[in-house]
């Protein structure tokens, strides 16, 4: 057979395996979410110390009282000292044998706030990052609606963060030959999202930098762990009511993050939580990328006008 032939055999033979190998890795991930009922011991396999952006409310607080739970030293980051403390103290309430730091920062404010959490961090081996650390706009907005410290926000916060944080803890996780990473990306990252534009690239930002981080240190025992939920009913998703009334499909924080963290050390690559896969396997039904973008842009649109409607409802509400 000529090398033409042969080139168009293989490329024939992976048009048609590639879908079936997604299809099956979606069903090998769709029952881990659903049948591991005990996370691994992640002390054990990775370490006593975790760190946790973002950790004051939503996934990033539920994730750190399952690490505790687990007995591990916890370093919390945020921004709000009160909301630290109030988080620590929880902890320590409940767990008083471990060891908690606090990390007050606004990631917002971007590079320069990495030098502090270097210094905090000096002797710390961090066994397991967690960068949860996200915002979105207040509603579904069109670009041009955005403030220009939106803008730049996301990126220090969505991109800037964990991109800095890692490569803050990747080298002694290297040296050490141990360690995981937990990039919270998101189902936003499946497509290009109007009204949603920066956040949902700020995600697929952390799926390529997941995936490529993985390729590079799996061989010294680093895990990259890429989670990308659909809806979670947390305070960032407060600009539309609808999300309470479809509670099987957005789950509590404190839900998710108990599916989520199960997979750790099983999946490097899921949504998290067994409905969310049902979720993507009927998301990626629509065959383009660019249709699944217009539809998204239509249901983003009536959360858009949800929040209208509520907020108007308010203003009405205030005025009587
Ligand atoms: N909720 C969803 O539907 C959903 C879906 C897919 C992916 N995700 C991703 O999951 C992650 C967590 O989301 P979430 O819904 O749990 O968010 P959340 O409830 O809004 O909590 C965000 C956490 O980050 C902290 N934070 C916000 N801005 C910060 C800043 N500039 N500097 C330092 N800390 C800051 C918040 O502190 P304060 O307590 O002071 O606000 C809070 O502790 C994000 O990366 C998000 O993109 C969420």
């Amino acid at each position: 057979m000529s090398a033409r032939l042969v080139d168009i055999f293989f490329i024939l033979m992976g048009l048609a395996l590639g879908p079936i190998l997604k299809f099956l890795y979606g069903l090998y991930g769709f029952f881990i979410n659903l049948l591991s009922y005990k996370p691994i011991d992640l002390k054990a396999r990775f370490g006593n110390w975790a760190v946790v952006t973002g950790c004051t409310d939503g996934i990033g607080k539920e994730y750190v009282k399952l690490l505790a739970k687990q007995k591990m030293n916890i370093v919390l980051i945020s921004r709000n000292i009160d909301k630290l403390n109030a988080t620590k103290a929880e902890l320590e309430k409940i767990y008083p044998d471990i060891e908690t730091i606090i990390i007050k920062t606004d990631f917002s404010t971007g590079r320069k706030v990495i030098d502090d959490i270097r210094v905090h961090l000096k002797d710390v081996p961090v066994a397991i990052l967690v960068n949860n650390v996200g915002v979105i706009t207040e509603y579904p907005m069109y670009f041009g609606e955005m403030s220009e410290s939106d803008l730049w926000d996301t990126i220090n916060i969505n991109i800037g963060a964990t991109m800095s944080l890692t490569h803050l803890v990747i080298n002694q996780m290297k040296k050490r030959g141990n360690g995981a990473i937990v990039n919270l990306s998101s189902a936003s990252e499946m497509m290009p999202l109007p009204l949603m534009s920066i956040y949902s690239a700020s995600k697929i930002f952390i799926r390529y930098f997941s995936d490529s981080l993985r390729e590079e240190y799996s061989s010294h025992g680093i895990t990259v762990q890429c989670l990308s939920p659909f809806y979670i009913n947390t305070k960032m998703i407060n600009f539309s009511k609808k999300f309470s009334k479809a509670y099987y499909f957005v789950p509590d924080p404190e839900t998710y993050a108990r599916h989520a963290l199960k997979t750790l050390g099983r999946l490097n690559s899921t949504t998290g939580f067994w409905l969310h896969d049902i979720l993507k396997f009927f998301s990626l039904m629509i065959p383009t990328r660019m249709l699944r973008s217009k539809v998204g842009f239509l249901i983003n649109k009536i959360y858009r006008n949800d929040y209208f409607n509520l907020h108007e409802k308010q203003t009405q509400a205030w005025k009587s």
